[in-house]
């Protein structure tokens, strides 16, 4: 949630020098704007003070704004995209907040957990408070330690050493960057379970919540660890801890290509990203295996011995990733006989659950910063677990805390709402499920070459669905009125019909609900009336045909009752056309495999249907990218 930048660039002469913090910034909150659109703002150091200009609503609200009321020419300014945890979306609540007598701004992803009771405290001592936010109340408390602590004297530690006191005070997860105008050459910032990483220019240097934040001026990345603070000026990046005492970075290249973070020439990052995941799959299985079909993930870093003695899986991951997860099971109990279970991580925790040292934990986050994912890891790693992250944004806080990851690479996910990260996640976990069972070289060893040889040609095979779309784009411009759309499927086709009702959900606000097929007696097919939208997930007619069977029947059921019912079934499946309303028809594959394909036609849909009833396809309503509170 929340997406922050921070800039420092040389005053004379330097390699880069000249860049504009207004023009930095902007174009990183730009880029960063999926991770929260209630309000934008930023602050520059200039001429001895600080200005700054902050709005509700998108971005463009602050660039109109601005326009209207330029900031002047600064070397150093920082800049926040937020998405509202305490206090409304208003203006007065957007980001920076000052104190100091207007001298310090301070920007702030994350939540102060003890905000009132230092809110509190500052007041007795007569500070006021323009806003309801947790980050004005960090804003003060850094302020009134750099004044009345420090004596407002840059010799006494200046700025980063107030941070180090104030987050000494601070509970819960934050991000904080600041600036103070009697040190207009640097940005101060502190990290706690809240993410933050440093880019290193020449002549000047960066801060983001993620590269995206500064990936049009450099590729040389800098990793912060847990409960650090970075003070960047031009020249020099300088990490400590809470308390003063210096810490290393990890340097990284990131090899995210700019142009991969815009939209290609599509009319939405969603539509690219949907377009995207054919590579998004090839990506992610390449450099994995050898030609013999021999698994190789020696990126797991992780002890083969361990690997084999786990007797049990648990994932962990949230909303699509935990589609991801429920699909991974199928293939991962069937291939490796190790019982697995996917937990939402959120309900993981806090319900006493069994996990020891033969426990493996696999969490599954596109953005590896999800909190409630984190706290599950952490919380398992305490009781001794194995931690694996399946994981695409590298360097990010989950990856970084487990012990071993793997990571998708299926590019930089913008669209809030995942799509290409959720096959490539499904791609990464039958990798980790196949080298599991070469590992514990059971009796499927034999067979893993030929499963990574039909891996091989699903991107061709999502190519070939994204190459006839547009029928499937039809149906969902023509159902724009649609008030509530039911989805089933069964065994690995089940998880797919939830992941097409969420889709559906967070893209149109209609009301969509996934069933496994086989539930649907126990109570849902009250809910058919004449007219009423059912997708169908069919499985292959081939291999488990009785499943197929099943499915045709549910489908019949639905339809006796007068349900409009659209299947997705595989290609030469004539057994569902008496019953279907509409089919679309996807390759033929493995029934393991089939998610990786049967999921797209629904992505495909549900944008269709958004965009013909006008929505923001790449920026839903309420929603954030990267869910950084619990
Ligand atoms: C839905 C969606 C969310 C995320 C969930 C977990 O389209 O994107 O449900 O899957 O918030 O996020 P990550 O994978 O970043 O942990």
């Amino acid at each position: 949630m929340c997406g922050i930048v921070g800039y420092v660039g040389h005053a004379n002469g330097r390699v880069n020098a000249g860049h504009n913090a207004l023009d930095v910034v902007l174009e990183g909150l730009r880029r960063l704007e999926y991770r929260g659109y209630d309000s934008a703002g930023i602050a520059v150091v200039a001429d001895g003070s600080i200005s700054s200009r902050k709005k509700s609503g998108k971005l463009a609200n602050l660039t109109a704004a601005l326009e209207a009321d330029p900031l002047p020419a600064s070397l150093t300014g920082i800049g926040h995209t937020r998405w509202a945890t305490h206090g409304g979306p208003t203006d007065q609540n957007a980001h920076p907040h000052l104190a100091d007598g207007g001298k310090l701004a301070v920007i702030h992803n994350g939540i102060i957990e003890n905000f009132a009771e230092l809110k509190l405290e500052l007041l007795r001592k007569g500070v006021t408070f323009a806003s309801e936010t947790d980050t004005e109340v960090a804003a003060a408390l850094l302020g009134d330690i750099y004044r009345e602590q420090l004596g407002g004297d840059p010799s006494r530690g200046g700025l980063t050493k107030a941070m180090q006191l104030a987050c000494q005070r601070l509970e819960g997860a934050f991000t904080l960057l600041a600036v103070h105008a009697d040190q207009p050459d640097v940005v101060v910032a502190a990290r706690r379970n809240s993410p933050l990483v440093v880019g290193l220019g020449e002549g000047e240097n960066f801060l983001g919540s993620d590269v995206s934040g500064f990936i049009d001026y450099t590729r040389r990345a800098v990793e912060l660890g847990q409960d650090q603070i970075v003070t960047i000026s031009a020249d020099a990046v300088e990490i400590t801890d809470f308390y003063g005492a210096p810490a290393e970075g990890k340097e990284y290249h990131v090899n995210w290509d700019p142009a991969s973070a815009e939209k290609g020439g599509f009319p939405s990052f969603m539509e690219k990203e949907i377009h995207d995941q054919p590579d998004a799959v090839l990506q992610t299985l390449l450099g994995r295996s050898d030609i013999d079909g021999k698994l190789t993930l020696d990126e797991l870093r992780i002890d083969p011995a361990l690997l084999k003695s786990v007797n049990k899986i648990i994932v962990l991951a949230c909303g699509t990733s935990a589609y991801a997860g429920q699909v991974a099971k199928y293939a991962i109990e069937h291939w490796c006989r190790i019982p697995t279970e996917v937990e939402l991580s959120h309900e993981f925790r806090y319900r006493d659950p069994i996990v020891d040292a033969n426990t493996l934990i696999v969490s599954i986050s596109q953005s590896g910063e999800t909190m409630d994912t984190l706290m599950a890891v952490r919380y398992a790693k305490e009781q001794g677990a194995k931690t694996v992250s399946i994981c695409n944004t590298n360097g990010s806080t989950i990856p970084r805390e487990s012990d071993a990851v793997l990571y998708t690479h299926a590019g930089p996910e913008i669209a809030v709402a995942s799509t290409k990260a959720f096959l490539a996640q499904i791609t990464a976990a039958y990798l980790l499920g196949l080298y599991l069972a070469q590992l514990r070289g059971n009796k499927f060893q034999g067979e893993i070459k030929d499963i990574l040889a039909d891996l091989g040609k699903i991107p061709a095979k999502i190519q070939e669905i994204l190459d006839n779309e547009e029928p499937i784009k039809e149906l969902g411009r023509s159902m724009a009125d649609a008030k509530s759309v039911l989805f089933l499927g069964r065994h690995v086709g089940y998880p797919v019909a939830m992941e097409g009702a969420l889709k559906l959900k967070e893209l149109a606000y209609i009301h969509a609900e996934g069933f496994a097929a086989g539930e649907l007696k126990h109570g849902p097919i009250a809910l058919i009336e004449e007219g009423q939208p059912v997708f169908v997930v069919v499985p292959s007619p081939r291999g488990r045909d009785s499943l197929h069977a099943k499915v045709v029947s549910n489908i019949q059921e639905v339809r006796a009752r007068g349900a409009k019912t659209i299947v997705i079934a595989e290609e030469g499946d004539e057994a569902v056309t008496a019953y279907a309303e509409h089919v679309f028809y996807i390759p033929e594959s493995p029934t393991l495999l089939a998610p990786l394909l049967a999921t797209v036609p629904l992505q495909i849909f549900a944008l269709a249907l958004a965009s013909a009833k006008g929505y923001d396809v790449d920026q839903p309503r309420n929603l954030a990218k990267s869910v950084t509170v619990e």
